[in-house]
C-alpha cells in the first residue's frame, strides 16, 4: 500500500465568494502537482467533497493546512485509508460547481441518486458514496 486517500467534506464560510475557490484552486493545483497530490473537489450549495490521493507524508501535510484554513469549518472526515492505485491521478485537483444553473440535469441525477438524497448533504454519506460521487463528478467535468 503506496499511498493514501483522504476524503472529507466542509462548509464554505458564507462571506467568500465563489470566485475565491478559483483563486485558492490555482494555487493548490501549483503545490499539488510538486508534492504528487492528486483529487478532485465537489462544491454544492455552501458544501465542499474532497478527495486527496498521494505519499502520506505530503498528504498529511496538506490536510493538516486545509485543517487550520479558516476558509471554511464543519471538517467531517469520511474516509482514510492506506490504497494501491491513485483513482484522480489525472487531476492535480478537480473541481465541478453541482450547484451551477447551467450544470447537466442528467449529472445531478446521477450524483444524487449516488447519495439517494434529496439535497446534497455530504456529511452523511459512506466513504464509498462519496468516492462513487467524486469519479461520477470526474468523469463528468465539462
Ligand atoms: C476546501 C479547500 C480545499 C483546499 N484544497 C487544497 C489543495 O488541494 N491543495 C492545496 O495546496 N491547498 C488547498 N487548499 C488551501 C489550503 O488550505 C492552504 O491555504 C494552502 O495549502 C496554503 O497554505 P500555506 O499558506 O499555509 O502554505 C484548500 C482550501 C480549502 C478551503
Amino acid at each position: 500500500m503506496a499511498y493514501k486517500r483522504i476524503i472529507y467534506c466542509s462548509r464554505y464560510i458564507e462571506e467568500n465568494k465563489i470566485e475565491n475557490i478559483f483563486s485558492f484552486l490555482k494555487k493548490a493545483r501549483i503545490y499539488n502537482e510538486s508534492v504528487g497530490i492528486s483529487g478532485y473537489l465537489i462544491f454544492c450549495n455552501g458544501l465542499f467533497l474532497q478527495i486527496m490521493e498521494g505519499f502520506a507524508g505530503p498528504l498529511e501535510d496538506l490536510m493538516s493546512k486545509i485543517e487550520k484554513d479558516k476558509r471554511h469549518d464543519n471538517i467531517v472526515f469520511l474516509d482514510s485509508k492506506k490504497i494501491d492505485t491513485l483513482s484522480f491521478d489525472n487531476w492535480n485537483m478537480g473541481f465541478t460547481d453541482i450547484s451551477r444553473d447551467d450544470q447537466s440535469f442528467e449529472l445531478k441525477k446521477k450524483l444524487f441518486s449516488i447519495s439517494k438524497q434529496e439535497v446534497f448533504d455530504p456529511s452523511t454519506l459512506s466513504g464509498e458514496q462519496a468516492f462513487e460521487m467524486l469519479k461520477v463528478a470526474s468523469q463528468n467535468m465539462k
